[in-house]
């Protein structure tokens, strides 16, 4: 292919990119924006193997990754996703730091430099920021997804004079990022991909569980800042943008999430969050009543309401209730009541998480509303159920000062006339603390696995 035809080729690559995220922004345009990024990946690879050598050993690369990709893909449970995700990046920081190691090595065959020349300096800080990118965005995302997993503990890692030896760390990554600048070789080229790997675990250790998903997100962003910083080494435009891409919209998303959750970025990032929650739950020294009844009592109160408005969480994406709620939903249309989904942003594990659930078991979309939209109809709804949520309602959000989670937007379920509540058990729920809403007055208790108590909902309700 020519200059021109590969520029054009890159060119439409990425505008179907930017056309995939906006696709992505809504349900409906949701599957569109999906094939656009298809398809723009697919010239984006067929235009760069038209125009590389050896590109025998880069179609055996895409069919072991591909094949393993797929195979992954089609074993992965829908709540794992986010460790998934975590894995993913910490390959992409990977190929980051291996391209730039190829890339100084020979710098000639990547063509940023002439026969006998030395790299250009341009050259050498675009290395740098590259490996020390990936190298951090390697090692951090493979200790966030030994917590995600569980495979490591969750609770924030702390010791004293942990910032100081970050920073400390940092300032030696820097010189030695500076003397590579200045006399390129592999001493302290080394070193400082050394010292990167390092503070990609001290960076994630002190932060909590309840905040991985924002490192997630966080990291991802790092990947796309990584690789566009590899495009630049390479002269490749479609790294360049389909990296700042990622950069910027996983930026976006971190700021959105932490918006969410009322955190500021910054807390997020120095970490704590997910321990101390869980240490503030423990015990306040109040004996508190509840109220419970079974699948049948919550099947006759929805039956009879005029509107129901259904709250999902993370436990509904644990007991894979999305399909049964559906028909459930339709159960309830059938008798004449109206019924909607409330949707909050960090509702799940991960951005989204309710939403991909709710379409996968074809949910209307025109049923599920967003938080904002939906807030203030909870006044004027018969009964609401809350099916395996818990933090996204807790009015401690908004009466209880003292409370980790103070000022992050729930749903004001605590507002309707009735409210159902089903989940396993009176244990917290992610961020580990309790939940006055369930023990309110107007709250009954509904205990069991979500699908099942679903499933015996809908047998009521026939
Ligand atoms: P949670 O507060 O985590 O509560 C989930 C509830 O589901 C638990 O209390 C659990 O109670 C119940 N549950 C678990 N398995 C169940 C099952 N099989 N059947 C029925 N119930 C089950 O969930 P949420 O309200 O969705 O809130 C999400 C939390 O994650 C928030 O704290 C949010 O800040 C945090 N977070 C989310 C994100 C994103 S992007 N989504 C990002 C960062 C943090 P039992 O054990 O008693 O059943």
């Amino acid at each position: 292919m020519s200059a021109n035809s590969v520029s054009l080729a890159y060119l439409v690559a990425a505008v179907l990119f930017i056309l995939t995220l906006k696709g992505l922004s809504s349900p409906t345009t949701a599957r569109r924006g999906n094939m656009f990024g298809m398809i723009g990946m697919a010239i984006a690879v067929l235009t760069t193997l038209s125009v590389t050598h050896n590109w025998q050993y880069i179609l055996i690369a895409i069919a072991v990754g591909g094949g393993i990709g797929a195979l992954v893909a089609r074993r992965i449970e829908m709540t794992a996703m986010p460790e998934l995700v975590a894995a993913m990046h910490s390959l992409v920081g990977l190929a980051a730091v291996l391209v730039a190691m190829a890339a100084f090595n020979n710098p000639v065959a990547y063509g940023i430099a002439l026969p006998g020349e030395l790299l250009h300096g341009s050259n050498r800080i675009e290395l740098f920021i590259g490996t020390f990118v990936g190298a951090i965005t390697f090692t951090g995302s493979i200790f966030a997804f030994g917590k995600l997993s569980g495979k490591l503990s969750g609770r924030p890692l702390r010791f004293v004079g942990q910032h100081w030896l970050n920073l400390a760390l940092g300032i030696a990554m820097l010189a030695f990022g500076i003397a590579f600048f200045l006399e390129p070789s592999w001493t302290p080229f080394l070193i400082m991909t050394a010292i990167a790997l390092l503070l990609g675990v001290l960076l994630i250790m002190p932060i909590g569980g309840a905040d991985m998903p924002v490192v997630v997100s966080m990291l991802n962003s790092y990947s796309g800042w990584a690789a566009a910083g590899i495009g630049f080494t390479l002269n490749n435009n479609m790294l360049i943008i389909a990296g700042s891409l990622v950069g910027s919209s996983g930026a976006i998303l971190s700021y959105i999430m932490c918006k969410a959750m009322n955190r500021a970025f910054f807390n997020v990032i120095l970490g704590g969050f997910g321990g101390e929650a869980a240490v503030a739950s423990e015990d306040d020294g109040v004996q508190k009543t509840h109220r419970s009844g079974s699948a049948d009592d919550a099947a006759f109160l929805m039956g009879n309401a005029d509107s129901v408005i259904i709250v999902p969480g993370y436990g509904l994406a644990v007991a894979r209730a999305q399909h049964a709620i559906n028909e459930m939903s339709k159960a309830l249309t059938e008798k004449g009541v109206k019924v909607r989904y409330a949707i909050h942003p960090v509702a799940g594990r991960m951005p989204g998480h309710m939403n991909v659930l709710l379409a996968e078991a074809e949910v209307p979309y025109e049923q599920v509303v967003e938080m904002d939209e939906i807030n203030n109809e909870f006044a004027d709804t018969d009964v609401v159920l809350v099916i395996g949520a818990n933090d996204v309602v807790n009015p401690a959000a908004k009466n209880d000062k003292s409370s980790p989670i103070y000022g992050m937007p729930i749903l004001d379920v605590y507002k309707a006339r009735t409210v159902l509540v089903v989940k396993r058990s009176m244990a917290t729920g992610y961020a580990g603390l309790d939940n006055d809403l369930f023990y309110m007055d107007k709250t009954m208790m509904v205990f069991g696995d979500a699908k099942k108590v679903v499933e015996d909902v809908i047998k009521a309700l026939a």
